[in-house]
C-alpha cells in the first residue's frame, strides 16, 4: 500500500499564521502538524510516500524529510499549483501509484488513540475503505448515512442538514481504480475535484467499506485557530500523562521495522539536544534492555 500525504491548499483560516508557513507546517504542541499524518501511515505499515503541496510550500517539506531514507522510507513530492480538490491528489500522484492501492491521509488531520488502522490496512483487499466519527459538527465534513443494519447508505460533502452525526475523516483506503474513477471526475459546484464523490462512486459500485471509530479515539483536525489550538492541547495533556508521544515518525518507523536499532540510534546522535531527542534516546534504550 502506497501512502499520499496532501498538504496543499492556502491555509487561509489561519491567517495571518500560514502567510509564513503553510498549515501543515504549524507547531501542533511539540512537532510540525504533518508529523501525526505522516506518523498514522507508517504506524499502518506504509513506507512510500508522495507528499503533495503547493509549489511555495514543497521546498520546506523536502528540507524536513528529503527523501525519507534516513528514517527508513522513501518520500517523492509532486506539486499542486491551485487548490483543485483533494480528489486531484490521484491525478498528480498517478506515476507514483503505479499498479498499487493506495491510502490518501490530509495533512491536518490527526489521529489517536486506538490502533485500528494497522489491522483495517492488513485486511484492505479491494474497493475502498473510509471512516466514520461521530461528531457536534457534521456540516463541517462529509457526512455518511447509515441503515438500520449500519451500511452505508449515503454521503454527501458539507450538507446543510446533515443526515447523520458521522463525520468521514481524511483517511482514505482505495484499489487501484481509484486513478480512473478520480480521471472520471468533474468539477463540483464549489470548483473543486471532491474525494466525497470518489467515495460516493464506490458506493455506487457496492465496494465502500466505512469503519466506524469509536468513542475512545480522537480524531482533531487542526484547519483553524480553535481546533489547532485544541489539537496542541490534547497532545500535550496526553504526552504530559503517559510519557509518550503521539506523532513521532522516527519511532513509528523504527517500531515497525523500518529502521535497525543501530540506524535509530545514529538518527538520535544527529539531533540537536533537546526534549525530542532525551525522548527518542529513552525509547531506544527500552529496546536495548533485555526483556
Ligand atoms: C475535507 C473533505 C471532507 C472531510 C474533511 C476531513 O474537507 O472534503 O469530506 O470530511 O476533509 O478533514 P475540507 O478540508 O475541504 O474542509
Amino acid at each position: 500500500m502506497k501512502g499520499i500525504i496532501l498538504a496543499g491548499g492556502a491555509g487561509s483560516r489561519l491567517y495571518p499564521l500560514s502567510l509564513v508557513a503553510s498549515k501543515q507546517l504549524q507547531p501542533v504542541y511539540d512537532k510540525p502538524m504533518v508529523y501525526y499524518p505522516l506518523t498514522t501511515l507508517i504506524e499502518s505499515g506504509v513506507r512510500e510516500f508522495c507528499l503533495i503541496s503547493t509549489p511555495q510550500d514543497l521546498p520546506r517539506f523536502r528540507q524536513l524529510f528529503g527523501d525519507g531514507s534516513a528514517w527508513g522510507l522513501s518520500i517523492e513530492y509532486r506539486e499542486q499549483p491551485r487548490p483543485d480538490g483533494i480528489a486531484q491528489a490521484f491525478l498528480i500522484a498517478e506515476s507514483f501509484i503505479g499498479r498499487d492501492p493506495v491510502a490518501l491521509i490530509l495533512g491536518d488531520n490527526i489521529f489517536s488513540g486506538a490502533d485500528v488502522f494497522p489491522g483495517v490496512f492488513a485486511d484492505f483487499k479491494s474497493g475502498a475503505t473510509i471512516f466514520g466519527y461521530r461528531v457536534n459538527d457534521p456540516e463541517r465534513y462529509g457526512v455518511v448515512e447509515f441503515d438500520a443494519s449500519g451500511k452505508a447508505i449515503s454521503i454527501e460533502e458539507k450538507p446543510r442538514q446533515p443526515r447523520s452525526s458521522h463525520a468521514v475523516p481524511g483517511l482514505y483506503l482505495y484499489d487501484n481504480e481509484v486513478v480512473a474513477i478520480a480521471r472520471a471526475l468533474k468539477p463540483s459546484a464549489r470548483g473543486e475535484l471532491e474525494i466525497t464523490d470518489v467515495n460516493v462512486e464506490y458506493l455506487r459500485r457496492g465496494a465502500l467499506r466505512v469503519c466506524r471509530l469509536s468513542r475512545g479515539f480522537a480524531w482533531l483536525d487542526a484547519g483553524t485557530s480553535s481546533s489547532l489550538h485544541d489539537a496542541s492541547a490534547y497532545v500535550q495533556t496526553v504526552e504530559r500523562r503517559t510519557g509518550v508521544k503521539i506523532g513521532c515518525p522516527e519511532e513509528a518507523a523504527f517500531r515497525r521495522g523500518f529502521l535497525s536499532l543501530a540506524a535509530f540510534e545514529e538518527l538520535i546522535g544527529r539531533l540537536p539536544k533537546c526534549e525530542y531527542r532525551d525522548y527518542l534516546t529513552a525509547v531506544a534504550g527500552e529496546a536495548r534492555r533485555p526483556a
